[in-house]
């Protein structure tokens, strides 16, 4: 028996249908901020992402899955999807269309981490990514299209965790700052974040093993580095969210994981007690220099994404699905050859005219029917025998009260668009 691989999952009944039950809600409330559907490779060439999330970054140290396809090139299963959509903005100039360029996507995401709840080396994510201003309302817009999305959802005790990690410069300014603070007591440290202090010491700020350690509680915050600009812009972010009545906590140790980011970061968090609590289950944030750092033109962008099975795990746990099974409208029940044709026929005319009519393909006794019949919860039954081939009838049965009556062959399709609503 094969199985499948470490960390992917099968999606099909229900399962499936939730997933795309989601993808209905959060299209029609993105669609309305003005978001475009973009869709992009599921591979890339591997230096989109190293140049993008960075090379020191988790994902690209330790969690991309890539391989040289046969004519040598390295290729790379997508980890992420904002390098891809600047990607594919620079390389159609989507960015000569209009002066804002806003896209959507959705899709599956490979990184290989350990799996956990909620966390898969194949998942799905929904991702936006606006192009085409620098400005505290498109951010506080971004985040605002996120928390409709919780709403429409209808998901509760979602926390939304904002900092700004202000510009490269005083990224910069802010690592060496950390370099130091955290070189002094590099021995109570895990090794994750020794390995750390060198590369990425910003990374050391969000470590979930060292979250307690005295030294991250005392480490200097990025308030000391950045530009008046920075932060007035961040302030600005701040007071449009509290006009907008979203609240949120800056937390000064939020410096998300990837390499690209600029100013405004955030998360959304689930807060509860059970295994799911404290997983992030939307992030992003604003990028200035990414497009330019791909040789494009001097374009700033702002994103985020949403980690669809989180989504899903959530709504379960919140009890938020709706009933989604589906039920046959008709199943057609046929006693010999001859029927068996008939209801293939009738079983079109009524697909035709809109109706979910099933029907077994091999068996002519009654019991294997009833059975089909059974599990796909058939509203009515129409059963054609010998007698009923004969006089040009069909036997419709309705399944909830057991009746049935003779309807003449012709008068079928009236029938159904009179008793199924
Ligand atoms: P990220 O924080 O790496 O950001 O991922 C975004 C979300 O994807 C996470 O908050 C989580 O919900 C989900 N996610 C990540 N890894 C996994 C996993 N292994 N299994 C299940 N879910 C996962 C990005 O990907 C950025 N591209 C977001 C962005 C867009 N920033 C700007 N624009």
């Amino acid at each position: 028996m094969y199985r499948k691989v470490k960390g992917t999952q099968d999606f099909f009944g229900i399962e499936a249908k939730k997933l795309r039950h989601l993808e209905g809600i959060i299209r029609a409330v993105i669609e309305k901020f003005g978001y475009e559907e973009i869709i992009t490779p599921i591979f890339e060439n591997t230096e989109v992402f190293v140049r993008s999330s960075g090379e020191e970054s988790d994902i690209v140290s330790k969690e991309m899955y890539t391989f040289d396809d046969k004519g040598g090139r390295s290729l790379t299963l997508r980890p992420e999807g904002t390098a891809p959509v600047v990607r594919a903005f620079l390389e159609n100039k989507l960015y000569a269309r209009r002066a804002l360029n806003k896209y959507y996507y959705f899709g599956p995401m490979f990184r290989y981490e350990r799996p956990q709840a909620g966390r898969y080396r194949e998942f799905n994510q929904f991702g936006i990514e606006a192009f085409g201003a620098s400005s505290p309302y498109l951010d506080a817009d971004v985040i605002i299209s996120a928390a409709e999305i919780f709403k429409a959802l209808g998901i509760e005790n979602i926390k939304l965790k904002i900092n700004t990690i202000g510009d490269f410069a005083s990224r910069a300014a802010y690592s060496a700052l950390l370099k130091e603070h955290f070189g002094k007591g590099i021995s109570s440290l895990c090794d994750d974040c020794a390995r750390r202090l060198d590369r990425n010491p910003l990374r050391i700020l969000d470590c979930k093993i060292d979250r307690d350690n005295p030294l991250l509680k005392n480490a200097p915050k990025i308030e000391a580095v950045l530009s008046a600009e920075a932060k007035a812009y961040f302030q600005k972010v701040l007071k449009i969210l509290d006009a907008s009545g979203i609240s949120y906590e800056v937390d000064p140790n939020l410096v998300r994981g990837l390499d690209y980011y600029t100013d405004t970061v955030f998360e959304f968090i689930l807060e509860s007690d059970d295994e799911l609590g404290g997983l992030a289950v939307c992030a992003g944030g604003k990028y200035s220099d990414l497009v330019r750092s791909f040789n494009g033109p001097d374009i700033p962008g702002i994103g985020y994404a949403f980690g669809i099975e989180r989504i899903i795990a959530i709504m379960d746990k919140q009890n938020l699905f709706p009933d989604l099974a589906s039920r046959a409208d008709i199943v057609l029940i046929s006693l010999d050859e001859e029927a068996k044709e008939k209801a293939l026929l009738l079983a079109r005319a009524l697909r035709g005219a809109g109706f979910y009519a099933e029907l077994d393909y091999q068996n002519f006794n009654l019991k294997p029917q009833f059975r089909l019949s059974e599990q796909v919860d058939a509203k009515f039954l129409v059963i054609i025998g010998e007698e009923e081939l004969k006089n040009k009838q069909l036997a419709v049965k309705n399944a909830l009260t057991k009746e049935q009556e003779l309807i003449p062959e012709t008068k079928i399709l009236e029938y159904f668009k009179e008793n199924l609503n």
